[in-house]
């Protein structure tokens, strides 16, 4: 595998907003010592009150935003870049405060100030767990799943709607792109926008670009999504690589002996597959019972689908986990099989998924709705053929939520609009990308499999605003399957500085999907 980066001039794309105040603020950021008691990396929490509704002429209705910061480490200061991990409705101030600060602080090159801020209204998001815990996972394995889902995402609607009147359709993107402005401004540097985003956080970066073009600095898009189907509510292209990812996962496996464990003496990658897929039919027709008296569990089909989708996104780190997992089933281990789908679930269930947040941006924001289930079926069996593995669960997540979904953005995208921003933005994608240059998969963007070579093409376009070629390609420097990498030894013999930067994007790789799953 590989990474093509590419810098875009301008972007093609979807625009529609209505009449909005232009009031420039005259707000300041008030900036304190955080309490998110978390280690990792010293940073400075701070809120900034901005418009609640954007759409409402002079409003004094306002809305205090959360914000982090952490602080540049090397001279002379360049400004400060805005950092959006994805989601959407990750609490991205707890991810800059963990491990993840120090090693984006390294990536954009220590001499900017990093800055993020959680989602709208984040703090006060009403706790929907009881009934997102009540939704049961489903990969929609057999045929009365789809209603079964369609009924339960609809109760989820309604009890969102019930419940956030006050601000649903206030969330959505447009106004979060409004909101990073309202930051720049605050800032009082040099007026332009500094970003990294990844998957969601590159639609985020796409729209503020197409939105505020004449105040674009550098702006890097990592995993880009396509924007058109994110805002259609049809985004299939996500899923595009997965498939072909687990046969990677597979092959990688038979070729790293040494650290896959379902690697044994002269298996091939066919009598692997094989194997693993009798297992997956063995899994979702009789399903197998682990462990014997008080201590047993049975394995579950749709949990092992979504262990498989939310681990193939990160090879260097999940892959091994996934290994161990099929292994310990296959062996019919208990404690191993708890041990790995432990790993691979990260533990708690994620923050961002126990709250309204992501539903509650991605819905508003697209445009796709409809009470007639049957009219939904081509769009879900679309998303079933694209992946076998992630298209049931993220039909689920995300067509058969948004299609009930209460509330609409009060601004958002919808005609065509062509725009030139002032400045090229670099984008990073996976292989896969040749389907079409704005094609990407969610499961590739530059953290999922670290690769110094990436990492040193967008740390010299942030400073020196220098781009690599179109279509440069850059190899991983870590395995599929884990940091037992020769070339990862080999490098740490040579430069050190190289190896801690690879042993960090490993460990934000695992901070990342430890807490973070696509269900
Ligand atoms: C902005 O705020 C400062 C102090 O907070 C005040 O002195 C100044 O007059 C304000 N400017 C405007 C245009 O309201
Ligand atoms: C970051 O810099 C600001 C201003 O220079 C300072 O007040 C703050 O204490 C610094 N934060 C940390 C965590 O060092
Ligand atoms: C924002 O925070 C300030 C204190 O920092 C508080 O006085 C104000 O009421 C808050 N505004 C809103 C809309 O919550
Ligand atoms: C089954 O588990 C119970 C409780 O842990 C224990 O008391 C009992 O001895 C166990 N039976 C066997 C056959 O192991
Ligand atoms: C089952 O897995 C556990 C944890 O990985 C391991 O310690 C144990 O030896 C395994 N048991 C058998 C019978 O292989
Ligand atoms: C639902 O959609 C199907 C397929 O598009 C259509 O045939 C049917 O008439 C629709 N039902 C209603 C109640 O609109
Ligand atoms: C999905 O695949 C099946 C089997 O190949 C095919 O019959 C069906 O038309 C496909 N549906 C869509 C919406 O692409
Ligand atoms: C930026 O350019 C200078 C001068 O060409 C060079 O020495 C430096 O290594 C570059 N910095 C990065 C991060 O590439
Ligand atoms: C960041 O870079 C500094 C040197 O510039 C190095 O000491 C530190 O270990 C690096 N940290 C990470 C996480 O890469």
């Amino acid at each position: 595998m590989f990474w093509v980066l590419a810098a875009v001039p301008f972007f093609l794309f979807l625009f529609s907003g209505s009449a909005l105040s232009q009031s420039t603020p005259n707000r300041s950021i008030e900036w304190f010592p955080c309490t998110l008691d978390i280690e990792g990396t010293p940073s400075t929490c701070g809120t900034l009150a901005v418009p609640l509704d954007y759409t409402e002429q002079g409003s004094e209705r306002l809305l205090n935003l959360s914000l982090i910061k952490v602080n540049a480490t090397k001279e002379p200061f360049k400004g400060s870049v805005m950092f959006n991990p994805g989601g959407p409705g990750y609490p991205v101030r707890s991810i800059l405060a963990g491990r993840s600060g120090e090693f984006f602080l390294n990536g954009t090159g220590g001499n900017f100030d990093l800055i993020s801020f959680d989602p709208r209204c984040y703090d006060s998001s009403v706790d929907l767990q009881n009934i997102l815990l009540l939704t049961p996972l489903s990969s929609l394995s057999s045929d009365t799943a789809v209603g079964t889902a369609w009924a339960y995402k609809r109760t989820l609607a309604e009890t969102c709607y019930e419940n956030r009147k006050d601000i649903g359709d206030l969330i959505g993107t447009a106004f979060v792109a409004r909101d990073m402005m309202q930051i720049v401004d605050a800032l009082g540097e040099d007026g332009m926008l500094r970003y990294w985003g990844f998957s969601y956080g590159s639609v985020l970066g796409a729209t503020v670009a197409a939105m505020f073009p004449d105040r674009m600095d550098k702006v890097v898009l990592d995993g880009v999504l396509n924007l058109h189907q994110y805002y259609a509510g049809r985004d299939v292209e996500q899923l595009i690589a997965a498939d072909e990812s687990f046969n990677g996962f597979i092959e990688a496996c038979v070729s790293s002996p040494e650290t896959c464990i379902l690697a044994r003496e002269g298996i091939t990658a066919q009598t692997l597959s094989t194997e693993i897929n009798q297992l997956l039919e063995t899994i979702k027709y009789r399903p197998l019972g682990l462990g014997s008296n008080n201590t047993n569990d049975v394995v579950e089909y749709d949990l092992t689908e979504g262990l498989i989708i939310n681990g193939l996104r990160t090879p260097s780190t999940s892959w091994p986990a996934l290994a161990g997992y099929f292994d310990a089933i296959l062996k019919r281990n208990l404690t191993a099989y708890h041990e790995f789908r432990d790993t691979l679930l990260g533990g708690s269930i994620s923050a961002a998924f126990a709250v309204d947040a992501n539903p509650g941006i991605r819905c508003s924001d697209v445009s796709l709705r409809t009470d007639n289930l049957t009219g939904l079926l081509p769009l879900i069996e679309e998303f079933q053929n694209t992946s076998r593995f992630g298209g049931g669960i993220l039909a689920v997540a995300q067509p058969i939520t948004c299609a009930q979904w209460r509330f609409q953005a009060k601004e958002r995208y919808e005609g065509d609009f062509q725009v030139q921003t002032k400045n090229p933005i670099l984008l990073v994608g996976s292989p896969f990308d040749h389907i079409t240059p704005l094609a990407s998969a969610q499961n590739h963007c530059s953290i999922g499999q670290p690769s110094l070579c990436t990492y040193k093409a967008i740390r010299e376009y942030f400073i020196n605003g220098t781009l690599p070629d179109t279509g440069t390609q850059c190899d991983p420097d870590v395995t599929d399957f884990g940091k037992s990498s020769s070339t990862l030894s080999k490098r740490a013999a040579q430069d050190s500085e190289d190896a801690v930067l690879l042993n960090a994007a490993l460990s934000v790789s695992q901070d990342l999907l430890q807490r973070f799953r696509l269900f």
